[in-house]
C-alpha cells in the first residue's frame, strides 16, 4: 500500500459526502499517530482541509483515574471517557456549519487539553485515531458506527514494542520502568486491540506503508 493510493480512497469518500471521518485502529506504537499525522498534513495539502482528531484527547485526567483507582493502568479501555469521544464525533459529524473543538493528549504531562484543536467549517476530512475504534463493547460500537471508514494498522512486534519502550524513555520514564509499563499495561490492552482487528475496513502494514509523496 502506497501513501498515495490512501489520499485517493479518502478523496472517492469524499465525492459521496460532505464531511468524512476516517478513524485508525492498531495496538500501542503502531503508528496511527504518525499515519493519521502523515494524512491530515498531505490531504489539506492536496486541497481536501483534513484535520487530526486523537482519541487519546480523551483520556482521563489522572486526577479522576486516581479517585477511580485506575491510574496504574492509564490506557485501558475503561480509562477513557468513551460517551465523550462520542459526543464530539457526532457533533464532528452534524456541526458542519460551526467550528467544533477537539481535545489532545499533552504527552509530556501526560494529560488531555480541552479546546486544543478546531475542526473549522471547511473541514471535508476528520482523521481520527485511537485504540479501541473497533472495540465491540458500547459505546465503541456507535463509535465505529459514526465514521466513515475505520482502518488497522499493524506493525511487526519486535519493532513495535522497541519504538513504545523507546518512546516512554523520550517522555520522561526510566529504561525500568519503560519496560515494566509496556508489558504490564500496554501489552494487555495490545491483545484486547488485536482481537478486532478483523473488523477494520482496511488493513495496513505501518512497515511496508510508502508513506512519502
Ligand atoms: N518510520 C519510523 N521509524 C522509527 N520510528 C518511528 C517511525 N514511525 C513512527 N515511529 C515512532 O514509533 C513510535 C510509535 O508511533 P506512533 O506514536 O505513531 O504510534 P501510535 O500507534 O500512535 O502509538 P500509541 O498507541 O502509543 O499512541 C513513536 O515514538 C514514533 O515516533
Ligand atoms: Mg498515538
Amino acid at each position: 500500500m502506497t501513501g498515495a493510493r490512501l489520499l485517493r480512497r479518502v478523496r472517492e469518500l469524499v465525492e459521496a459526502d460532505d464531511r468524512v471521518v476516517i478513524g485508525i485502529a492498531g495496538c500501542p506504537g503502531a503508528g496511527k499517530t504518525t499515519l493519521a499525522g502523515w494524512l491530515a498534513e498531505h490531504l489539506t495539502a492536496a486541497g481536501l482541509p483534513a484535520v487530526w482528531v486523537p482519541m487519546d484527547g480523551f483520556h482521563l485526567a489522572d486526577v479522576e483515574l486516581e479517585r477511580l483507582g485506575r491510574l496504574a493502568r492509564k490506557g485501558a479501555m475503561d480509562t477513557f471517557d468513551a460517551h465523550g469521544y462520542l459526543a464530539l464525533l457526532r457533533r464532528i459529524r452534524a456541526e458542519t456549519a460551526t467550528l467544533v473543538y477537539a481535545p489532545s493528549f499533552d504527552r509530556e504531562i501526560e494529560q488531555p487539553i480541552a479546546g486544543a484543536i478546531p475542526v473549522p467549517p471547511a473541514a471535508r476530512v476528520v482523521v481520527s485515531e485511537g485504540n479501541y475504534l473497533l472495540a465491540r463493547d458500547e459505546p465503541w460500537r456507535q463509535v465505529r458506527a459514526v465514521m466513515t471508514e475505520v482502518w488497522y494498522v499493524d506493525l511487526d512486534d519486535r519493532l513495535r514494542l522497541d519504538r513504545l519502550v523507546k518512546r516512554h524513555i523520550r517522555f520522561g520514564k526510566s529504561p525500568d520502568h519503560a519496560a515494566r509499563w509496556v508489558a504490564e499495561v500496554d501489552e494487555p490492552n495490545a491483545e484486547r486491540i488485536r482481537a478486532t482487528r478483523g473488523d477494520a475496513d482496511l488493513l495496513l502494514d505501518f512497515d511496508t506503508l510508502a508513506l512519502s509523496p
